[in-house]
């Protein structure tokens, strides 16, 4: 096991994207809105929680795209905590693999079980069973 000490949460999304990214030999980030991953630059591209935070702050990283976080407790879908998430996997497999680019592109896809920063400010909480449905995505970005 290896361990990245680090100074601040920025910089251990830095050093995840980079790592994702010189490991896969991709460049595709997926990340959820709502989320606040820190404020330099790479880190910056994934957060979306306030646009005052990426305000002049001009262009960021290219390859990311971002999707609805899914939050059982007040899905926006009318879900329940048991089917909460699935529609997250259909965006995933009809929207950004159908239309914007394969699995096969993504370096990672980074996720926060609890969303403690978002524009909202209630803590939200990512379902157990998105988790599960994501190892199952995984299957088709691993290499074979
Ligand atoms: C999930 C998550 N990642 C990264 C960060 C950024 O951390 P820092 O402010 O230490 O750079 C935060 C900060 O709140 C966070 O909640």
């Amino acid at each position: 096991m290896e361990v990245f000490f680090g100074n601040s949460g920025t910089e251990a999304v830095e050093g995840a994207i980079k790592l994702a990214r010189y490991h896969t030999k991709r460049d595709k980030l997926i990340a959820f809105y709502g989320c606040f991953t820190g404020a330099t630059l790479g880190s910056l591209s994934l957060t979306a929680s306030k646009s005052t935070q990426r305000k002049n702050f001009g262009t960021l990283l290219g390859g990311v795209e971002h999707i609805p976080y899914p939050y059982a407790y007040r899905c926006e879908l009318g879900h329940t905590k048991e089917t909460c998430g699935g529609e997250i996997i259909e965006l995933l497999e009809q929207q950004i693999f159908k239309r914007l680019f394969a699995p096969e592109e993504v370096a990672a896809i980074i996720v926060e079980p609890v969303q403690a920063k978002a524009a909202s400010s209630r803590r939200r909480c990512f379902p157990a069973g998105t988790s599960a449905h994501l190892q199952q995505t995984r299957h088709h970005a691993d290499p074979g």
